[in-house]
């Protein structure tokens, strides 16, 4: 079952996801009778908790699953290969799993590039995106080659499928970086330039990239410019042309008036005799937090296919989001309530270290007890900040939001944590990283250990156990 509401001024004061979120659900308690838990595949969140602690973060696998292949299977046979947004969610069994699915992947640095090294990820499915990648950044990439665990080089250096490159002063040290490289018998990098199509789109302000005023990409007269000055150049080949307009886009409109705008820009490189073999239209389809009417995977998926047949590239696309979102939620538990004046707050053991987006951009992540009686209605007429222990007014996960009753070691869900979660946590107030726990079936996992106090200490020189202090 699922509820909404919204307050008089439209603000959404409940939702709960387990009604509408694949692969969570409600099921009757295996121990008590009358009780009703949330339950991730056949895993109950009430003993997950239990077992790894909270706050924890905790992915289905099946859903994971799930959304590649609608994405997979709407692109249907236009050729393509579909590269997993590596800064939405970086854990490596989440990466492999997507990898063994036939995943390829998309890169902002060299250390998410090693990451992928270390699953022993051929270059040939690697997309090198990023407005700041540095000389370094790129030399590395240029001499890729995953390596097995074991540190072995593995045989067949594949190279980066595709570097996409944001200014001319990018472009100037990627010739430098290949020409070098060639002179150690490297191969001739396949390039692209992320142009913008100047398309308003996008959630908040923060995460809308496509249009002219913002840091990414280059205006098309500018990238035009470039295209035709490096035709014929021995240190690169012109092999695509890529976009990404933004984030949390639920309509599909604004991808279709990119993805024509840049239609046109590849006819007119043919025109020039540069002809591609790669359109990359980047990520950003949004996912339902509470009550978006967000477009399918599979229609967004059919949609690109359609206006990419006639023109005869290899589809790339870059989603992050949309595959792992709403398979994550973070687990937490009630440390206190208490009551200032009428305003109720639940202080819970997560906070905005562990979990930024609604502090950063507003975000509302649903926020629901795990365990009800069966039957019974989980909001409540009260409304409740639940909030977390940083010293920042901040630090407020969700605002006025009729969360029901609730006492201290109660455990709570917030929903579609998957995406830009765990990668976006810090250690502020020195507090530790949670843990990560896969669930496939009636197993569960742990995919990252919690951090330890020893973890956050480990480079600083004054820590104890070190043998002398840092001059
Ligand atoms: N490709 C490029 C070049 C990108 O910059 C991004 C995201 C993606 C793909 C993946 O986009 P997605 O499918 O996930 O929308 N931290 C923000 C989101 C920032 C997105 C940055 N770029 C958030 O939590 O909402």
């Amino acid at each position: 079952m699922s509820t909404n509401s919204a307050n008089p001024r439209g603000k959404v004061t409940f939702v709960d996801p387990a009604g509408f979120t694949p692969h969570f659900e409600w099921k009757n308690s295996p121990q008590e009778k009358g009780v009703e838990h949330v339950f991730c595949e056949d895993v109950d969140l009430v003993s997950a908790a239990t077992s790894f602690g909270t706050p924890t973060y905790l992915y289905s696998r099946a859903a994971i699953t799930d959304a590649y292949r609608e994405f997979d299977r709407g692109l249907g046979k236009v050729p393509h290969t579909i590269c997993f947004a590596v800064k939405s969610n970086g854990n490596l069994s989440i990466l492999q799993h997507l990898a063994k699915k036939g995943s390829g992947f998309d890169i902002v640095s060299g250390g998410e590039l090693e990451h992928l090294g270390h699953l022993g990820v051929r270059g040939d499915c690697i997309v090198f995106s990023g407005v700041g990648k540095t000389r370094y950044e790129i030399r590395d990439a240029l001499q890729y080659s995953p390596f097995a665990r074991s540190g072995r080089k593995a045989r067949g250096d594949s190279g980066i499928l595709l570097f996409n490159i944001e200014s001319e002063a990018e472009l100037e040290v990627l010739l430098e970086e290949s020409e070098r490289n060639a002179g150690r018998g490297g191969k001739i990098p396949s390039v692209a330039i992320r142009v913008n199509p100047d398309v308003a789109a996008g959630g908040h302000p923060h995460i809308a990239t496509g249009s002219h005023t913002h840091k990414f990409g280059l205006d098309w007269p500018e990238a035009r410019r470039l295209y035709l000055a490096h035709k014929d150049s021995k240190h690169l080949r012109w092999k695509g042309i890529s976009a990404h307009i933004g984030s949390q886009i639920v309509s599909l409109d604004p991808f279709r008036r990119a993805f024509r705008r840049i239609a046109g820009y590849i006819s007119e490189l043919g025109r020039a005799g540069i002809q591609l073999e790669y359109l990359d239209v980047g990520g950003g389809l949004g996912v339902r937090y509470t009550t978006e009417k967000n477009s399918s995977r599979v229609e967004y998926a059919r949609m690109v296919a359609s206006l990419a047949q006639p023109l005869g590239l290899h589809l790339l696309l870059e989603p992050g989001r949309s595959i792992i979102a709403a398979s994550g939620i973070l687990l937490t538990k009630v440390i206190y309530t208490k009551r200032n004046r009428g305003k109720t707050f639940v202080v819970v053991d997560a906070a905005m270290n562990d979990l930024l987006r609604p502090a950063l951009y507003g975000a509302v992540h649903p926020i629901t007890r795990i365990a009800r009686e069966s039957g019974s209605e989980e909001r409540s007429v009260e409304r409740v900040d639940i909030v977390g222990p940083v010293c920042e007014t901040g630090d407020c996960l969700l605002h006025d939001w009729s969360l029901g009753e609730v006492r201290p070691g109660d455990v709570l869900a917030i929903w579609a944590a998957g995406a830009y979660g765990m990668t976006q946590a810090s250690n502020y107030n020195a507090r530790t990283r949670p843990s990560e726990v896969l669930v496939e079936g009636t197993r569960s996992k742990l995919i990252r250990r919690r951090e330890t106090q020893h973890d956050l200490l480990r480079t600083d020189p004054l820590a104890p156990g070190r043998r002398r202090p840092f001059r």
